[in-house]
């Protein structure tokens, strides 16, 4: 690729363009430009004509019913997830290639192709239904990245079941708030999972979270770890055992384009996690459209997302959009520096992947751990790389396109939600130029914008808030159980004008393209992964020790964002720490601790400080955007507000002198 200064503009941060090459761009899926045009003329044609990609037992009448907020894409169609993702490859001559290549964390690796998967799957989803599943029923899945993962989604889908993955990261109790609120009949988990050579007890976690779920009738449990573990006679069956005497093969149930697919719980502003829900159509025809533009797949490619099937990373690009296309998707279950700092380099050299879509944490980290990691491996399989979960900055993006991509790469930066399903903002390999640290420009047939809070475009160069104006196939249907709650969050925030608010802040530049500036509202982005600060300071406050908490997002060098407490403690436990009985120290860990255990590893604060009072405003809310600057070293922003200005200055001085 070509480096040239841009000229047009001297105002832009970033002024390094990389223009596609011609080749690539020869043998690219979307080689012209007209592509934006066209799909802008007649969006619901243009989304007809993608949806035609998958197999649909019975055509739509109407594209689209656009009753604001809320949507159908290709109405009265019918298809199944699983028979597009599976079955239909069979009739092809892809029944023989690589569908998933999986490589374990203590270096097992099993190949399924296509055929294979359809083994697994029908024999998995006769297990489900001999165990009660049925058409309409919810189904938790709380896995490590195996291949069952995907198999017990896709057997979900088959027989016409939500399934709501839960990361295997979360604690028991974030498992129980998510499985109650889907009101899930069956929870699918392993015995454990492998985390840096240990075990993390996940049927253990599951056992401690079904105590407390009413509709739990029966738990799955596929071997992984090997560990004894405690099974419950009537409710807790042995996968190995049961699907030693299930049927290969069966129907599909047809499903209704607008049918749930899934649930996927996410972090809103407010404590309790959002079930966003996707139908299958729509959602099937966005990620499979998406993944073939974007990631310019070919059917020799072997396609790599390293995010976890927990989140929506894993669904759309692990599991849903390769398989609908066709493509080998990997899946691999470790840690990127376990046993080494080169395990990812080591996968790319092994199994010689083309496609490599990753996150900006990551990509930091490798960073930090040196390019000699890398350079020891032999990476020219790679021609193509990704990147998601948050705003990538430029010297990790210029990192990842020299000692990755070896400079022939070109990099998408996608934006996008679990609310939205698909990548909706990202460059077209083959077309569109780059600029470092940018996600370019709307992917075609989604139309976007950046505008004030009445809901007015910005100038140009001008940051607001990021919107969209159209509905889009893979986007949100609602929040499970909670239509209001979905009014309320994304579409009554800019009143009066139907514009989805996605809360990240945004601003265009005189090319137009996008540069997202992180979340508006109170959501922590830590590793690319969201949690609100209602959520970990509930957590905190649950603690018997503690009154009040305020969390915030602190800048973080390899996370984006870390977690910063502040707390104030119960006056009995302040006093035991001042007489000595418990130190600071002790405190700090036994919080930290707790919050681990009620959300999870993802949840543990980096530092957790004590203070005698908050900053408030003269109505009670605590301001957080003081504690931030505070937490991040600025001079304090407006204190007007406040009802005790000398609260604040004397947090200050005292984190200063980190005097927690
Ligand atoms: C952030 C992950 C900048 C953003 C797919 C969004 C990004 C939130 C990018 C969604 C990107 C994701 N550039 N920011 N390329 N991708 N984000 O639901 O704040 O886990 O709102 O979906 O991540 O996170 P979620």
């Amino acid at each position: 690729m070509a480096v040239r200064k841009a000229t047009i503009d001297t105002l832009l941060q970033e002024d390094r363009i990389f223009h596609p090459d011609t080749e690539f761009n020869r043998q690219a899926n979307v080689k012209h430009r007209e592509i934006y045009a066209e799909a802008r003329s007649n969006s619901r044609i243009f989304w007809a004509m993608q949806a035609e990609r998958l197999e649909w037992f019975q055509k739509w009448d109407q594209v689209v019913d656009w009753q604001p907020p809320f949507v159908k894409w290709f109405v009265n169609g019918k298809l199944n997830a699983c028979y597009n993702c599976v079955d239909r490859h069979l009739k092809t001559w892809r029944k023989n290639k690589a569908a998933i290549i999986f490589e374990g964390e203590p270096g097992d690796t099993r190949v399924l192709t296509y055929w294979d998967l359809w083994r697994e799957v029908t024999k998995f989803a006769n297990v489900l239904r001999d165990l009660g599943v049925q058409k309409g029923d919810r189904v938790a899945i709380y896995m490590p990245m195996i291949p069952e993962a995907a198999i017990a989604m896709l057997a979900c889908a088959r027989l016409g079941a939500a399934h709501s993955v839960v990361f295997g990261g979360f604690s028991p109790d974030s498992l129980r708030d998510r499985i109650n609120d889907a009101g899930a009949k069956l929870v699918i988990t392993t015995d454990g999972s492998w985390r840096r050579g240990k075990i993390v007890p996940l049927k253990k976690n599951t056992d401690l979270a079904v105590a407390e779920c009413p509709t739990i009738e029966k738990m799955l449990v596929v071997r992984r770890t090997g560990q004894e573990v405690s099974m419950q006679e009537g409710r807790d069956f042995w996968y190995h055992e049961l699907e030693v005497g299930a049927q290969v093969g069966g129907p599909c149930e047809e499903m209704d384009s607008e049918d749930m697919l899934f649930i996927l719980y996410t972090s809103g502003t407010t404590g309790k996690p959002k079930g966003v829900v996707h139908t299958t159509g729509g959602y099937l025809t966005g990620v499979a459209t998406t993944h073939h533009m974007i990631f310019d797949l070919k059917d020799s490619d072997v396609f790599w997302c390293t995010a976890d099937v927990g989140w929506i990373t894993g669904h759309s690009y692990v599991v849903y959009g390769p398989l609908a296309n066709g493509a080998t998707t990997l899946m691999f279950e470790g840690a990127p520096d376990w046993p080494e700092q080169d395990r990812f380099w080591a996968i790319v050299e092994r199994y010689g992947v083309n496609i490599l879509y990753t996150a900006p944490t990551a990509i930091r980290a490798f960073m930090k751990w040196g390019e000699q990691w890398p350079a020891r491996r032999d990476l020219s399989s790679l021609r193509l790389l990704g990147s998601v979960g948050e705003p990538i900055n430029p010297e990790a993006w210029m990192w990842y396109h020299k000692h990755i991509g070896g400079q022939r790469c070109p990099i998408v930066d996608t934006w996008w939600q679990t609310e939205t399903g698909m990548i909706l903002i990202s460059a077209l390999p083959g077309i569109t130029p780059l600029k470092p640290g940018s996600a370019t420009v709307p992917v075609p047939g989604v139309e976007a914008d950046v505008v004030d809070k009445n809901g007015n475009p910005v100038l140009l160069g001008k940051g607001g808030f990021l919107v969209l104006k159209e509905p889009w196939p893979a986007m949100m249907r609602t929040i499970y159980g909670d239509d209001q709650r979905y009014i309320d969050t994304y579409w009554n925030k800019i009143p009066g004008k139907w514009l989805y608010f996605a809360g990240d802040g945004a601003r265009r530049d005189y090319h137009n393209y996008y540069w997202i500036l992180g979340r508006v509202d109170d959501v922590i982005n830590v590793a690319g992964h969201r949690l609100s600060t209602m959520e970990v300071e509930s957590a905190f406050v649950d603690h018997p020790s503690v009154a009040e908490a305020a969390a915030i997002g602190k800048d973080h060098a390899i996370k984006g964002q870390a977690i910063s407490v502040f707390i104030t403690l119960k006056s009995s436990i302040s006093k035991e720490m001042d007489s000595g009985a418990k130190t600071r120290k002790e405190m700090q860990d036994e919080l930290k601790a707790h919050v681990v255990r009620k959300i999870g590893a993802i949840a543990r604060p980096d530092d957790v400080f004590f203070t005698a009072e908050l900053p408030k405003t003269r109505s009670g809310k605590i301001m957080r955007r003081l504690l931030r600057d505070i937490a991040e070293g600025r001079a304090l922003g407006d204190t007007t507000t406040l009802a005790d200005p000398a609260v604040i200055a004397e947090l200050k001085n005292r984190y200063e002198a980190k005097e927690s």
